[in-house]
């Protein structure tokens, strides 16, 4: 299978990222084919809604990474994950810029594919995810993609409280049994 990974976070070697690529490594080892794209440091401008595109009829008025480097493996993926950390009980607005790209290839990306959240937050997860796994929820719906797991690693401000979890085992796990 074909796996694009979106991070949103600028933290390299932070919880979000090293979920992340426990979460690849399983998968590469299982033979799947990895993209991995960096939202905190692609050039991607948010979608502005000038509807330009008329939601996927037309290109994107922006010609930036997103286009140039995304689009291709977004379209061929049979699995997308939303990787992010949480900012203010929502999605990082690095990954959330990327995902309101989306809006100029919604009916090429609709159906036909599944989906993984790996979110991080410092707080308890069943007070701060609450929004953010209602958003992955209705995106879910909204793009008619079926959930394919979690990774939600509450009370992990940086990647070193994940060492007092199985998170990372959990992440690499889910890679491996894709299917
Ligand atoms: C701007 C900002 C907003 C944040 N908002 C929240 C929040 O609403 N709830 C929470 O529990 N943690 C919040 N955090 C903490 C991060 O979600 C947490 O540190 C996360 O694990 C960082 O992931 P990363 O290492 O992958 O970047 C916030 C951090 C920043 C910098």
């Amino acid at each position: 299978m074909k796996i694009t990974i979106l991070t949103g976070s600028a933290h390299p070697k932070g919880t979000t990222n090293t979920l992340a690529t426990a979460f690849a490594e399983g998968a590469q080892t299982a033979g799947h084919e990895v993209f991995r794209f960096n939202c905190a440091t692609a050039k991607v401008r948010p979608c502005i809604g000038c509807n330009q595109c008329g939601c996927g009829q037309r290109e994107c008025v922006f010609k930036d990474d997103f286009v140039s480097a995304l689009v291709p493996r977004l379209l061929e993926a049979d699995v997308v994950v939303l990787c992010a950390p949480t900012y203010y009980f929502a999605l990082s607005p690095q990954l959330a810029t990327v995902v309101s790209r989306w809006y100029s290839v919604n009916p090429q990306m609709t159906g036909g594919k599944r989906s993984l959240l790996i979110a991080a937050c410092e707080g308890p997860a069943k007070d701060v995810m609450v929004g953010i796994e209602a958003t992955y929820e209705r995106i879910l719906n909204w793009m008619h993609w079926q959930d394919a797991g979690r990774i939600i690693a509450g009370e992990c401000p940086t990647a070193a409280a994940l060492e007092d979890t199985d998170l990372v085992q959990r992440a690499h796990d889910l890679g491996f049994s894709m299917k």
